[in-house]
């Protein structure tokens, strides 16, 4: 048998707590003899990772596996860049584990093509738990609330809303937004990419809450990485910040406790129901019996249900597969793997925009264009926001 070889992995794992749950894979393939080659690209999202990606395929070179989102899985398998792992997916029973709404993306034309790593989800919000405490100690239930606890933050001399002005930033507080008027809504906007619901009235409120979050954000945003806006939460300099729970990964990298240093509440308005991202590793199609085999060996210690409980511990994510104790999970963990199996359950589980498992790329770009543009106070008002998203989709489709 072939000796395995290394595994040239690109990531865009870059930022404290990312690095951490990273370091848990490393640690993983090293004592099972598999060497790792580092390829990261740094950017929240994988915008500029798979613009690098592009460029190594085009080469004719690309990495063993790639760190990659939904949609993006699916539109390179098309392209048949991508390998087969159905040999250690039977082999180790996926089809019974692996969560259907995740398989709809590891899977292509009925064949394995990815290992999902974990189970992310963008409607949270990260508070500190003494800027709440200072601000009326209240959760917020609702976008009523959410108002009210950032005007009292703010008279408090902090800044309400850490927030980093990228992209992908902007499309993922507005998931959350999104979703707050409604699972129906949610739904016909930004999976059917229904005309009317992207271009009508319930959307043009959704840019009207965007908008309003705006005004609590400070001068400095633009520009800012995700990372450095959960260090202002940290550091007591912001109340909180709207992101998914990979933000949970950065308080954790700094010693910080759910419950006591900070609170994790879902988007007010979106308890009961998740727009989920989930990372998988997509495996290429690589030359060589070594290399075959290296990709084969990583999926199965990804799929390992010890390595899902160490890895979404560190990363703030949950696990890839439904048979995982929740034992090791702290709290905002446990709420985790709680709301997602409700969640699918109930119908009320979506796939993220903002993170690429609503909608292919182009859809996606046009989305992020629109939302940042009224962030930055390009429309006047959220009608002429929302009729500016349906022009801006339907051209993309
Ligand atoms: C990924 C996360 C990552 C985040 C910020 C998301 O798209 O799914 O794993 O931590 O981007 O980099």
């Amino acid at each position: 048998m072939a000796k395995a070889a290394d595994v040239e992995v690109l990531h865009w794992w870059t930022s404290g707590g990312e690095a951490a749950a990273l370091n848990v894979l490393k640690e993983d393939l090293k004592s099972k003899g598999i060497g790792w080659v580092d390829m990261p690209v740094a950017g929240g999202g994988g915008e500029a990772a798979m613009t690098a990606l592009r460029a190594r395929v085009t080469a004719g070179n690309p990495p063993t596996a790639v760190q990659m989102l939904g949609f993006d899985i699916q539109d390179w398998a098309q392209q048949g860049a991508l390998g087969n792992l159905d040999a250690v997916a039977t082999a180790e029973g996926w089809d019974k584990v692996v969560p259907a709404a995740l398989q709809r993306f590891s899977k292509y034309d009925g064949h394995w093509i990815a290992a999902p790593v974990n189970v992310h989800s963008t409607n949270w919000i990260w508070i500190s738990k003494d800027a709440l405490d200072k601000a009326g100690g209240k959760a917020p239930q609702n976008w009523d609330d959410l108002v009210v606890v950032l005007d009292k933050m703010k008279a408090n001399g902090i800044t309400p809303l850490a927030h980093g002005g990228q992209p992908w930033q902007e499309a993922t507080i507005f998931d959350g937004v999104v979703l707050s008027e409604g699972n129906d809504f949610y739904k016909k906007a930004f999976i059917d990419l229904d005309p009317e619901a992207l271009g009508g009235k319930q959307m043009a409120d959704a840019f009207d809450r965007l908008m309003k979050l705006r005004t609590y954000v400070d001068d400095n945003f633009s520009g800012r990485d995700w990372n450095l806006a959960s260090a202002m939460v940290i550091n007591g300099q912001a109340g909180m910040q709207i992101m998914g729970d990979w933000a949970k990964g950065e308080f954790l990298k700094a010693g910080k406790k759910p419950g006591v240093d900070f609170v994790c509440i879902r988007f007010p308005g979106t308890q009961g129901s998740v727009t989920f991202n989930s990372d998988q590793f997509a495996m290429f199609n690589v030359q060589g019996d070594d290399k075959q085999k290296a990709q084969a060996q990583m999926a199965s210690s990804i799929e390992s249900p010890k390595f899902q409980s160490a890895f979404n511990v560190v990363k703030g994510s949950v696990p890839a597969r439904t048979d995982v104790p929740d034992t090791d999970f702290d709290d905002c963990g446990k709420k985790g793997i709680k709301d997602l199996a409700e969640a699918n359950t109930n119908g009320t589980l979506f796939g993220s925009m903002a993170h690429g498992h609503a909608a292919p790329a182009a859809v996606k770009n046009a989305v992020y264009d629109v939302v940042t543009g009224a962030f930055n106070g390009k429309y006047k008002d959220g009608t002429e926001a929302a009729q500016a998203l349906a022009s801006a989709v339907a051209a993309a489709k």
